[in-house]
């Protein structure tokens, strides 16, 4: 279900791969390094839930951009989305997000310069 779910959402700015567009999108090859630091699955459902806006280096290049909310879709969706991005792309072997911690963040609206602030400190 994730798959499809990117292909609608998702792969016209971070490409079919998730290899995104240097400097203008980032890729999502490296998520892995992400969803394993603390703080790490929690960012990600909120980058989902609420956009991401602000200075951001990722693989050594920097990105100032706009990623707008996607909180329409249901909290089992941000989960499928996030998991089919995380093994398809990532190869992460991080245990599943669930509905359940997507949910647990819908209760915490943040904008999406907080979502940024929120970012383990993964290069
Ligand atoms: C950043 C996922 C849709 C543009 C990110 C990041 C993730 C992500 C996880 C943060 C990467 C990191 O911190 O290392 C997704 C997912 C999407 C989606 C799952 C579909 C629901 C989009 C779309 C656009 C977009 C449609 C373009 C309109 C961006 C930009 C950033 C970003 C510009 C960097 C923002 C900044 O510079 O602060 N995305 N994305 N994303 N995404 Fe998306």
């Amino acid at each position: 279900p994730g798959a499809k779910l990117y292909s609608a959402n998702c792969q016209s700015c971070h490409q079919a791969t998730g290899q995104g567009i240097p400097g203008a999108f980032p890729p999502l090859t490296h998520l892995d390094k992400v969803v394993q630091a603390k703080g790490g699955r929690e960012y990600l459902i909120r980058v989902v839930l609420y956009g991401l806006q602000g200075p951001l280096t990722v693989e050594g290049k920097t990105y100032n951009g706009v990623m707008p909310p996607f909180r329409h879709l249901k909290d089992q969706e941000v989960a499928d989305l996030l998991n089919h991005i995380l093994t398809a792309f990532a190869k992460s072997k991080a245990k599943p997000i669930t509905a359940q911690e997507v949910k647990a963040q819908r209760a915490k609206p943040l904008s999406p310069q907080e979502v940024l602030k929120s970012r383990p400190p993964v290069k």
